[in-house]
């Protein structure tokens, strides 16, 4: 079974979507394996955002990423990777499927409600940035 890092970010905790996003991961066969609501600092946006470094965004984004409290899960299952993106949508939601998490919240490119890791390497180290194997291991 595959592991992925879901984070629901602060526009979408502050819509009040938290359960609307985890039931629709548990519906496509993924299981929560962890899951915590948590503030970022900014220099800790920055640190998750680092391979952002040089886009003109970044600062913008971990700004964004620090404002409020976010949900950060760890989803379980068969291509978890693959299957999370999908079920979230691409990162423009103008360009998101119908039926998509990000084309049915999102409301711009950076703020587009959740976040899902797009290779193993993201994913082992985004799930380490924020849980331990304590946390993790069932
Ligand atoms: P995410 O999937 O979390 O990965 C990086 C994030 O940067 C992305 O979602 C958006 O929130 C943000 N982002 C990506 N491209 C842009 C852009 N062109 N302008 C502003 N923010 C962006």
């Amino acid at each position: 079974m595959e592991k992925t890092l879901a984070i629901i970010k602060p526009d979408g905790v502050k819509k009040n979507i938290i359960g609307e996003i985890i039931s629709r991961f548990e519906k496509n066969g993924l299981m929560v394996s962890a899951i915590k609501k948590i503030t970022l600092s900014k220099e800790e946006a920055k640190d998750f955002y680092i391979v952002h470094e040089e886009r003109p965004f970044y600062e913008s984004l971990s700004d964004f990423m620090s404002e409020g409290p976010i949900v950060v899960v760890v989803l379980e299952g068969e291509n978890a990777i693959t299957k999370t993106r999908k079920i979230i949508g691409a990162t423009n939601p103008a360009d998101a499927d119908p039926s998509t998490i990000r084309r049915d919240f999102a409301e711009s490119i950076e703020r587009n409600i959740v976040h899902g890791s797009d290779s193993p390497e993201s994913a082992a180290f985004e799930i380490s940035y924020f849980f331990s194997e304590m946390e993790i291991r069932h």
